[in-house]
């Protein structure tokens, strides 16, 4: 048995920034409602004519992880792509990693787990470390949410949230099992679908619900029943750290860094107070890119690494909760 760790981390975030000032020329909005309710000041949305998309920019932030980790992209055994917003319908953002990157034919997995795409894809990589099948693993979190938002009133509620981006590491193996990843925890609850969801296009929906529908029943963009996921997610949030403390025989006070997916910056300032954590415990950049899905945790922790935030020994906990409803968390010893 071995065990896995992260060698090598790295993000891209297109440079175009939008402001709250410039979303409320485009729609019924505020600075201060935004920052208000979600400590959002800005977000990056790919601009218009740019040729980003989740897979180009996961290939861009899993270049700098593969160089940071000192590795070439041959030396990559498989590649694990989480997003919610893949450049096609099929095939998944997995695949075109591999040409675009030129590598090798290895083996390419997508993981639909929105918000906790990233923590279940260092999930699943590191099942496959652990097990002795690959011994180095791309995991990539990438999310173009800026093409499929409702940018009028309509769809202010959800709109202003969502910014894009992409964040990528190297899983290797560790010998040494009492390092790096200890270990992962998955939960879902698919009764909650519907209240965080784009219903169409599907196989089911597609060409009936678009050809035919009217501008008032759209149902294309992401529809969130904002009060009901966060009251969630603040259970959630809770229970799946603990479940991550707990196995490892840790306490709240063994956390290092928490690093929560970026969803509202009220979320994580309830679990930081919850856990008693002072403000250099738990890390937050929400502030500049709002919340990049399946990206958020791994573009928060390459930030934090960039920043020097994170030392060897470190406990580090990633969380996140989102749509499924599903949520996950992992326990890493830097
Ligand atoms: O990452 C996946 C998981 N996602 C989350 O965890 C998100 C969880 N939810 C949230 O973060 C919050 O629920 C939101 C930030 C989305 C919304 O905040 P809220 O405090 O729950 O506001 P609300 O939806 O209850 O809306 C309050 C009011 C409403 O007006 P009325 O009905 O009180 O007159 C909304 O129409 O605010 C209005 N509103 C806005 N006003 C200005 C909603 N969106 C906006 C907006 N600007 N962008």
């Amino acid at each position: 048995m071995y065990n896995s760790k992260i060698i090598g981390l790295g993000k891209y975030l297109p440079e175009n920034v939008v402001t709250n000032a410039d979303l409320s020329k485009m729609m019924d909005t505020s600075d201060e409602w935004i920052q208000e309710r979600t400590g959002i000041q800005e977000r990056r949305w790919i601009p218009e004519g740019s040729e980003d998309t989740s897979a180009v920019m996961g290939a861009k932030a899993a270049k700098i992880a593969i160089e940071r980790a000192g590795l070439t992209k041959d030396d990559i055994d498989f590649i694990v792509f989480a997003t919610l917003s893949p450049d096609y319908y099929f095939p998944g953002c997995g695949v075109q990693i591999q040409d675009l990157l030129d590598m090798p034919t290895v083996g390419a997995l997508d993981v639909r787990n929105q918000c906790s795409g990233f923590v279940y894809a260092l999930s699943v990589a590191d099942q496959f470390i652990k097990t002795g099948m690959y011994k180095n693993i791309l995991v990539i979190g990438a999310e173009y949410h800026s093409n499929g938002l409702d940018k009028t009133t309509r769809g202010r509620g959800v709109t202003v949230i969502f910014g894009d981006g992409a964040g990528a590491c190297v899983l290797s193996r560790e010998e040494d099992t009492t390092k790096g990843i200890l270990s992962t925890h998955l939960h879902s609850e698919g009764k909650y679908a519907d209240k965080l969801i784009v219903a169409s296009p599907s196989i089911a929906h597609w060409v009936p619900e678009i050809l035919e529908s009217t501008e008032e029943d759209i149902s294309y963009f992401p529809y969130m029943d904002g009060t009901f996921v966060f009251k969630n997610a603040v259970v959630r949030f809770s229970e799946v750290i603990i479940e991550g403390l707990m196995k490892n025989n840790l306490t709240k006070k063994d956390i290092d860094l928490l690093i929560p997916h970026q969803a509202n910056l009220r979320i994580a300032q309830f679990i930081q107070k919850k856990f008693g954590l002072s403000d250099d415990k738990v890390f937050n950049n929400i502030m500049k890119y709002g919340n990049t899905t399946a990206a958020s945790v791994v573009i928060a922790l390459t930030e934090a690494w960039e920043q020097g935030k994170i030392k060897e020994g470190d406990h580090i906990v990633l969380a996140a909760f989102g749509s499924g409803f599903t949520w996950a968390s992992a326990v890493i010893k830097w």
